[in-house]
């Protein structure tokens, strides 16, 4: 189901204020935000915690009223349309899973709310549960399931409702580094598998950018940029987007006046002597990361980041090590 929010604003009154200061005291979470999500997408929200992510996402599963502005699936507002009849479903951080209930009664609880019949609600539950690969643990409690193991019940859960718009709101964040990593591997596996258009908030930009058909960087309750996750990471639109998604290097262009952004492994350094067509350094820190090798390297007017391959072929720069520079041009993008 193709969505589209146009020019969604969300204002929240801060109460217990005086009432002549409330104009003063009125608070836009949600500013003027506007984009198309379509058929079989996942697009993810993206912006640091406060940013109105969640009340956005609210807004679409209509469990809050926006101030002003349209909520459209597929061609029906639904501004006014109840969440339990919009076909959307949400997945929480908190999973929301009741701890009394076993894994099928938890997986089978909102088509009993439907009063469907029993045969069918069992092929369902036996359906989902195979899906999100739980098959057989369907007598156990929640407290009886490794954290990732709840995760997939309430994925089971969400999926059971056969929903046309699935709604994640930072459903990872419980989980630990190693299983985030599977986890978030698994859901978009699924999600295209099963086709269904999503819409998913986090605050981790490699999920957001692993995860996602599209990423939208929030920022104070503002769209800053809509793209797939290349295209942010290599032509962001400004300082912000630049540097919430990866790291980012920020250089004065004296021809135009403006700002040059490269990244970290778009800077390319020699050994002096090795070649001469570059500015110079001094590599003040050589970090080891593993893969990569992360240095820091000043020059007369900046100080820059720098990401090189680990080669395994020659040692890597020391501190202290005069260096020549070079910027690939490809890597350079222009900004205000
Ligand atoms: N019911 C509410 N009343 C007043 N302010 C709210 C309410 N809900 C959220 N906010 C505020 O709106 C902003 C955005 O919140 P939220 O959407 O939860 O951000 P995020 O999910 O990106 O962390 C925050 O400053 C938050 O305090
Ligand atoms: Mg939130």
């Amino acid at each position: 189901m193709k969505i589209t929010i146009k020019n969604i604003v969300k204002e929240f009154e801060s109460y217990g204020a005086e009432e002549r200061r409330k104009q003063e005291k009125i608070f836009r979470a949600v500013d003027d935000v506007s984009f198309t999500v379509e058929e079989g997408e996942l697009v993810t929200l993206l912006g640091p915690s406060g940013c109105g992510k969640t009340t956005l996402l609210r807004m679409i599963a209509g469990f809050e009223d926006p101030t002003s502005g349209d909520i459209l699936f597929g061609s029906v507002r639904v501004n006014d349309t109840p969440p339990n009849l919009r076909g959307a479903t949400m997945v929480f951080q908190s999973y929301a899973i009741f701890p009394h209930l076993s894994v099928r009664e938890n997986v089978a609880f909102g088509l009993r709310l439907q009063k469907l019949p029993p045969p069918e609600i069992d092929a369902r539950i036996a359906k989902v549960t195979a899906l999100v690969e739980l098959s057989g643990l369907d007598d156990r409690r929640p407290s009886q399931l490794s954290g990732g193991q709840q995760q997939r019940v309430a994925l089971a859960r969400a999926l059971i409702m056969e929903p046309q718009l699935l709604l994640f709101d930072e459903p990872l964040s419980n989980l630990d580094a190693k299983l985030r990593e599977q986890m978030r591997i698994d859901i978009r596996k699924l999600q295209q598998r099963l086709g269904i258009t999503s819409i998913y908030v986090t605050h981790d930009q490699t999920e957001a950018m692993s995860i996602s058909d599209n990423v939208i960087v929030m920022n104070a309750g503002r769209l800053e940029q809509m793209g797939p996750p290349a295209e942010l990471y290599s032509r962001p639109v400004n300082r912000f987007v630049a540097s919430f998604i990866g790291k980012a290097n920020f250089l004065p262009d004296p021809e135009s006046g403006h700002t040059i952004m490269v990244r970290p492994e778009a800077v390319k350094l020699a050994l002096s002597g090795e070649q001469t067509d570059g500015f110079w350094g001094r590599v003040t820190r050589s970090t080891y990361l593993g893969g990569i090798l992360e240095y820091e390297v000043e020059t007369k007017d900046a100080a820059l980041l720098v990401h090189e391959q680990n080669s395994f072929e020659r040692p890597p720069f020391a501190v202290g090590d005069a260096v020549s520079i070079k910027l690939l041009p490809s890597g350079l993008v222009k900004m205000d």
